[in-house]
């Protein structure tokens, strides 16, 4: 099988969260490493009667091949939402719908980045971001996370340096990194990018899970000349479907139907028709409601965990929405090894690693808050906390 592969596919890494998450498998496992949605939460009945639904009044209508656009019903829902919810201005025709918004990331590299270009990511950034720019061969320029985005000196230096094609961001409640971008943090990139032909990537799949502080307006609100906004249903409706969507100006738009055309036609239609009736018949935003209170309340349990049980000097982010925290421990303490021991302890997470490029040994770590209980939650926490507390002795 030698040299049968193509340079493309051969230089990236296999993903090594689902190598650890193989490892958790195990159910006497307390897992804070997955990064799944709760299924407690999922509208399994809605679904369901959603599906009779769209076959009854449908028929083979809803079974036969479609536009590679989407559904342009769900593509004017996801349009009138952006504008009663955000203000903002999408026509349907500025939307595709994709197969989730990972996808997404892989239609916009196929679409813009030639081998070498530059694009900068965050550091600590979404590994299937990473993964799927990879297979593209760029030259990445991470750019450290602060606690408000990106670090702007750095980010404004890669900008004026480089001819930097994309700037892939998670502005509300970043997977891995658990932070927010504030408004001045938006307007300082905004200001920085405008003008050039740098198009900001915001990927904005944890949106509307926020249950504390304010919104903060999209890139594509402030910025939409030099923005594509990816958005998704796998964290507000369920993931199985595959549903997500980019939001683009039309000279972009036209030649991201191209590459969908040639990935796979079109995405799933019997899905789109399903999430469109069941977003048409039942009350999402009472839907997000509950999920809001269940991970906000889920975050607090996590939070007054770590702060009972770590040692005092270990950082952990505070997130205001989303699914993820991520822990900074002392310099020098590698989350591979506390990993290898808390697996022993059983209760695993995710050490820092994959989140770079190019970084090993790194001290780390996210842990994900939406499917524990309060009690795995606790004892997952005590017994982590007890792990980091024997390295640093
Ligand atoms: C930041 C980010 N982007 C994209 C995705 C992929 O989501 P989807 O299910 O819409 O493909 C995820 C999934 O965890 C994510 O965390």
């Amino acid at each position: 099988m030698h040299g049968i592969f193509s340079d493309r596919i051969t230089d990236v890494p296999r993903s090594f969260i689902r190598e650890i998450l193989k490892v958790t498998v195990d159910e006497s496992i307390i897992s804070f490493a997955g990064g799944l949605p709760n299924r407690d939460l999922f509208p399994v009945n809605e679904i369901k009667t959603a599906t009779n639904k769209v076959l009854d009044l449908f028929g083979s209508d809803v079974l036969q091949y479609s536009s590679s656009e989407g559904f342009l019903g769900l593509r004017e829902w996801i349009a009138k939402r952006y504008k009663t919810k955000k203000n903002i201005d999408v026509d349907p025709d500025d939307i595709l719908i994709t197969a989730g918004s990972q996808q997404g990331l892989d239609l916009l590299g196929k679409t813009i980045l030639n081998d070498g270009d530059d694009v900068v990511i965050e550091e600590p950034g979404y590994l299937g971001a990473i993964q799927a720019f990879s297979l593209y061969k760029p030259t990445f320029h991470p750019i450290p996370l602060e606690n408000d985005g990106v670090d702007i000196k750095k980010f404004e230096k890669a900008v004026r340096n480089h001819n930097i094609k994309l700037f892939y961001c998670v502005p509300n409640f970043h997977n891995p990194a658990g932070i927010s971008y504030t408004l001045e943090k938006r307007k300082a990139i905004a200001d920085i990018v405008r003008g050039t032909n740098t198009i900001i990537i915001e990927d904005d799949p944890y949106g509307e899970l926020r249950f504390l502080g304010s919104e903060q307006p999209s890139f594509y609100k402030i910025i939409p000349e030099n923005t594509v906004l990816l958005g998704s249903f796998s964290k507000i409706v369920v993931p199985s479907f595959r549903i997500g969507w980019i939001v683009a100006r039309k000279e972009v738009m036209e030649k991201l139907i191209i590459a969908k055309q040639a990935s796979d036609l079109h995405t799933n239609y019997f899905g789109q028709r399903i999430i469109h009736q069941l977003l048409t018949d039942y009350s999402i935003d009472d839907h997000i409601e509950t999920i809001r209170k269940a991970y906000g309340s889920q975050r607090d349990v996590m939070v007054e965990a770590i702060e009972a049980y770590f040692p005092k000097d270990i950082q952990y982010t505070k997130p205001e929405g989303g699914m993820f925290l991520w822990v900074t421990l002392p310099e020098g303490v590698s989350a591979v090894q506390v990993f290898n021991e808390a697996i022993a302890r059983k209760v695993a997470f995710v050490p820092g690693d994959p989140f770079y490029i190019n970084k090993k040994g790194v001290n780390t770590l996210r842990l994900n808050f939406s499917c524990t209980n309060e009690d795995m939650t606790r004892q997952g926490i005590q017994r982590l906390g007890e792990v980091i507390t024997s390295r640093l002795i």
